[in-house]
């Protein structure tokens, strides 16, 4: 997304061509999805930097949902390193098979997890997370990072986040 595509809304004032555009909808979980999913298609089209890509994801699911922590970790020199998210402060690093994400990774499969306390080795970066779904980030067979999705509430998260997320981290060029 270039400057040059800002729009001068009065003289010397410039919106961002993605300013408040997302559509916040209600409904059923999937119908939020379905309303959201084009709306993330259109922030990715045209923009390949990949930081900034996963900074809009996070902050439209956070919109969206507002869910407790919404972020991405990246596999950098064999661990999980935090990436681009919306909460609170997070743990930086996290080992292969560790916790949520790190079991996430080892396994290279999405983990719903209904109640964070009876996961072993969950590793609570908030006291209020209660419930989490880590999506696995695949390319050529191989995981280059995870989505990682807490809510403060107990199962907030099922088969219908599970499709809808694995279809959103599809669409993130890399
Ligand atoms: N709960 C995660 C750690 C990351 S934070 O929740 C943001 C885990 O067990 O891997």
């Amino acid at each position: 997304m270039e400057f040059v595509q800002t729009r001068e809304l009065k003289p010397g004032l410039y919106l961002c061509p993605m300013a408040e555009d997302l559509t916040i909808v209600s409904g059923s979980k999937a119908d939020q999805y379905q309303s959201l999913i084009p709306q993330i298609k259109g922030l990715l089209e045209g923009e390949n930097d990949l930081v900034a890509n996963l900074a809009n994801v996070a902050a439209a699911l956070k919109e969206q949902f507002d869910w407790l922590w919404v972020g991405f970790y990246l596999v950098k020199e064999n661990e999980l390193v935090l990436g681009p998210f919306q909460g609170p402060v997070a743990c930086t690093r996290i080992r292969k098979g560790r916790g949520v994400c790190g079991s996430s990774w080892a396994e290279a499969r999405t983990l719903v997890v209904p109640d964070v306390e009876q996961f072993p080795g969950h590793i609570a970066c908030s006291s209020s997370s209660r419930s989490e779904i880590v999506v696995p980030i695949i390319r050529n067979g191989q995981v280059l990072g995870v989505l990682d999705v807490d809510s403060a509430e107990l199962d907030q998260y099922d088969a219908i986040d599970q499709e809808y997320l694995e279809k959103i981290v599809a669409l993130i060029p890399w």
